[in-house]
């Protein structure tokens, strides 16, 4: 998840599902996902700092097993902000903070959908890994998706219950926050690309790209303050639910051309965005295992709580996907000019595994990502890209976007 990149994130122990279950440096006794093993792993050799990572762990309540040892990660009962949108919908009206007017669904009968379907988003309620939105540009694709949704034939089980909503318009923040679940600190904003193709086109993917801090210019004073304040609200809303807001919160924000430019929150989740994690943690300009290690003592270090931290230089990066990807992409492709260093560059890896003559290959839809760091981001833009293609990185059939960041340099 791209966290190698800060100096100190080296000191950390990343445990959870997917690809973030390791100690860097150090052959670890369980595999990723294997919760009772990491429980087990945690318990006994207790480290300083565990931070549980991906969503499915959160919501399956491995930080609750771990209640007393030194863990960065929500309870169950807060991720569910992210692992039950319906869930999520219901806290946001209870504590007045801006969503797009939504409808829970169980049963086809339960909406009707008007000619323009591209008034509509349906979401998954459940944990989709990221894939649970779907935009319908047609009627007809719209009650296609909903039946495919509630019969569990799209998302399995996470789509059975349906979340309709209004869909809305205008640039989208991500902005994370630290917990200790009282106090908060908030990073640098980013922005991800969700698109596949340039200019925003093609079909939505897990992120194509990401850049921070986005320059304070892009919004006004008034927009980041409504934004920070939606921040405070979640967490003092979880608090005075009783589920208190220990770990990493990520807001997806929208400022919606339809509610005058104010934000409105399009999504939860529990953890670091993915590509966002690879250019918010770079960018820091204060110590991420001080913030994380104090967070999860429950006591957020003092000279960080309340603030919204600067950004020490910009970072971009930019992925690099398999062809067919997001639909079906293909594997197993020698990747190519790997044993090369970037000046300022991280290459940080997202499907890749070692083929059989040691070589490393492609082995999923998000391969890599090269993150170019720079005084500005244009900077940080031109390191990314000289990094890729030609007999820099690349292989065959490569898919990356070539303007993340352009709306803001
Ligand atoms: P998610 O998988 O929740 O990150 O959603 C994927 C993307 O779908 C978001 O980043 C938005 O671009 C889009 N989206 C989700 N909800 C809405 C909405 N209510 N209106 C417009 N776009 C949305
Ligand atoms: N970049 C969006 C996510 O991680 O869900």
């Amino acid at each position: 998840m791209g966290l190698s990149l800060s100096d100190d994130v080296d000191r950390l122990t990343f445990a959870g599902g997917n690809a973030g279950t390791a100690q860097i440096g150090e052959n670890l006794p369980f595999g990723p996902g294997d919760l009772d093993a990491i429980a087990d792993y945690v318990q006994e050799v207790k480290p300083p700092l565990t931070v549980v990572g991906p969503e499915q762990p959160l919501v399956d309540g491995l930080v609750d097993r771990l209640d007393g040892y030194p863990v960065l990660g929500s309870s169950a009962a807060a991720a569910r902000l992210e692992g039950d949108k319906a869930f999520a919908v219901g806290f946001m009206q209870r504590h007045h903070i801006p969503c797009p007017d939504s409808l829970i669904v169980d049963r086809p009968d339960d909406v009707y959908f008007g000619p323009d379907a591209q008034s509509y988003v349906l979401k998954a309620s459940g944990l989709a890994g990221g894939k649970g939105v779907i935009l319908p540009e047609t009627h007809e694709e719209a009650v296609q998706a909903l039946h495919g949704m509630l019969s569990g034939e799209l998302f399995g089980e996470a789509g059975e219950r349906v979340v309709v909503q209004q869909r809305l318009h205008g640039p989208e923040v991500s902005l994370f926050a630290v917990s200790d679940g009282k106090d908060y600190v908030i990073l640098p904003p980013a922005q991800d690309h969700k698109r596949l193709y340039d200019g925003d086109q093609g079909p939505n993917t897990g992120g194509m790209g990401a850049y921070a801090p986005v320059p304070a210019d892009f919004l006004s004073g008034d927009q980041w303050q409504k934004a920070y304040d939606i921040v405070d609200r979640t967490i003092a809303g979880a608090r005075a639910d009783d589920m208190p807001y220990k770990g990493i919160l990520y807001v997806g924000l929208m400022f919606a051309e339809e509610c005058g430019g104010d934000p409105v929150v399009i999504e939860y989740n529990c953890r670091f965005g993915d590509p966002e994690a690879q250019v918010v943690l770079p960018t820091l300009d204060t110590s991420v295992h001080g913030i994380f290690e104090s967070a999860a003592h429950g006591h957020l270090d003092r000279s960080v709580a309340g603030k919204q931290l600067g950004a020490k230089a910009a970072a971009l990066t930019i992925c690099l996907a398999a062809p067919g990807y997001p639909a079906s992409p293909q594997k197993g492709s020698r990747i190519h000019g790997l044993e090369r260093t970037y000046d300022d560059v991280t290459i940080q890896h997202g499907s890749t595994k070692l083929g059989s003559d040691n070589s490393i290959v492609t082995a999923g839809g998000r391969v890599l990502y090269v993150t170019g760091m720079g005084k500005n981001l244009q900077t940080a833009s031109q390191r990314a890209q000289a990094a890729i293609g030609g007999d820099a990185i690349h292989f065959d059939g490569m898919q990356h976007r070539t303007d993340i960041g352009r709306q803001v340099f």
